[in-house]
């Protein structure tokens, strides 16, 4: 039998926590033969209900579960995890300034970093969920510099999923007959959804989106402008954000990070810029990435046109502002 693998989930008695754990246990992001040992953090204030979700854990009686650490104390949360998925943060509230909020997650962030460092098994994969997801993920990358920074990413899966789902409703045809789909960029609402690449299996063989689609200006229009907004037509709907879909998309991230990507197929991940496709190095940006022995390659080569590289660049920019604010945060 398989040894039991450790996740952590931190935010574990929020929103995406109580939707997310009960995927891990059921095996939905490491495989049906894998057992899991649930590692749970969250603050203070929310211990009573964390231990409430640990006790409707136990009540699920999951066979792949083989043990579950519910604890506000970050560094027992932290042993021996090999795979931390970060949901935990700051909200913004209203009539709060983007700059106290940065800094607030910033040292959540910096100080989460150093637990990991210190106490996570070697070699643990890092998925930050919580926003502002690329910089939260970049200032643990950088407060946690003995993890290879291969190994932070962060959440733009629900948003390539998102994008996924509108040209499957718009084409009337199964979502799982879409792929390559791109997001590139910040976690916001400046990310580009790219359909420039994308296709779509159909009785015919392959085609593209757009042969198929045959409306470029709502590809180019009202397709961007719905997956960048969907986040806020869930809250207006559901007067709470995405949690059902924010926590599949986890768990598709890591599966597809840890067992790969069907060949022929990549995904967009938030991962550390090496400079390719001249988007900035040093930044957490999305990228098209396939994945293959447990680690994460961005796919090279993609023809871009100007309208994506002005889009691109756009939400680079703001991930560069983003940069600048977490760092002034610091001193
Ligand atoms: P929530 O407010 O229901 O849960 C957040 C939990 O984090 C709370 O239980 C809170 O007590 C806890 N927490 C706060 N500070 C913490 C700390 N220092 N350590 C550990 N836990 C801490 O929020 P929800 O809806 O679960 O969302 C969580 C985060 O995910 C938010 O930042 C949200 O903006 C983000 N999000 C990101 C998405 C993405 O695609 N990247 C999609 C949807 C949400």
């Amino acid at each position: 039998a398989k040894e039991p693998v450790r996740v952590l989930v931190t935010g574990a008695a929020g929103q995406i926590g109580y939707a997310l754990v009960p995927m891990i246990a059921r095996g939905v992001m490491l495989g049906a033969d894998q057992p899991v040992i649930l590692h749970m953090l969250d603050i203070p204030p929310a211990a009573e209900a964390l231990n409430g979700v640990k006790m409707e854990l136990v009540d699920a009686a999951f066979p792949l579960l083989k043990g579950v650490v519910a604890t506000t104390d970050v560094a027992e949360a932290c042993a021996g995890v090999n795979i931390a998925v970060m949901v935990g943060g700051f909200p913004r509230k209203e009539g709060m300034e983007r700059k106290d909020v940065m800094s607030k997650n910033v040292s959540i962030y910096k100080s989460q970093a150093s637990a990991l460092e210190q106490y996570a098994a070697p070699n643990c994969k890092v998925l930050v969920v919580a926003n502002p997801a690329n910089t939260n993920a970049l200032i643990l990358k950088e407060f946690a510099p003995s993890i290879p920074a291969k190994n932070v990413t962060c959440l733009t899966r629900l948003d390539h999923n998102r994008a996924l789902g509108q040209i499957s409703e718009r084409l009337n045809v199964p979502v799982s007959e879409v792929k390559n789909v791109i997001i590139w960029g910040n976690h916001s609402s400046t990310q580009y959804p790219d359909v420039n690449h994308a296709t779509v299996k159909t009785s015919a063989g392959e085609k593209p989106v757009r042969e198929l689609v045959k409306d470029d200006e709502w590809l180019n229009g009202e397709f961007i402008t719905t997956v960048q907004q969907r986040g806020a037509a869930i809250i207006k709907a559901r007067k709470l954000s995405s949690a059902l879909s924010a926590a599949s998309a986890a768990c598709d991230h890591i599966r597809d990070w840890v067992l790969g990507t069907p060949e022929g197929t990549w995904v967009s991940m938030g991962v550390y810029s090496d400079g390719s496709y001249n988007v900035p190095a040093g930044l957490i940006y999305s990228f098209p990435v396939t994945c293959k022995n447990g680690e994460w390659t961005v796919v090279q080569g993609l023809p871009i046109d100007e309208f994506s590289r002005k889009k691109m660049d756009s939400t680079a920019e703001e991930l560069s502002e983003e940069k600048a604010l977490a760092y002034s945060c610091l001193t």
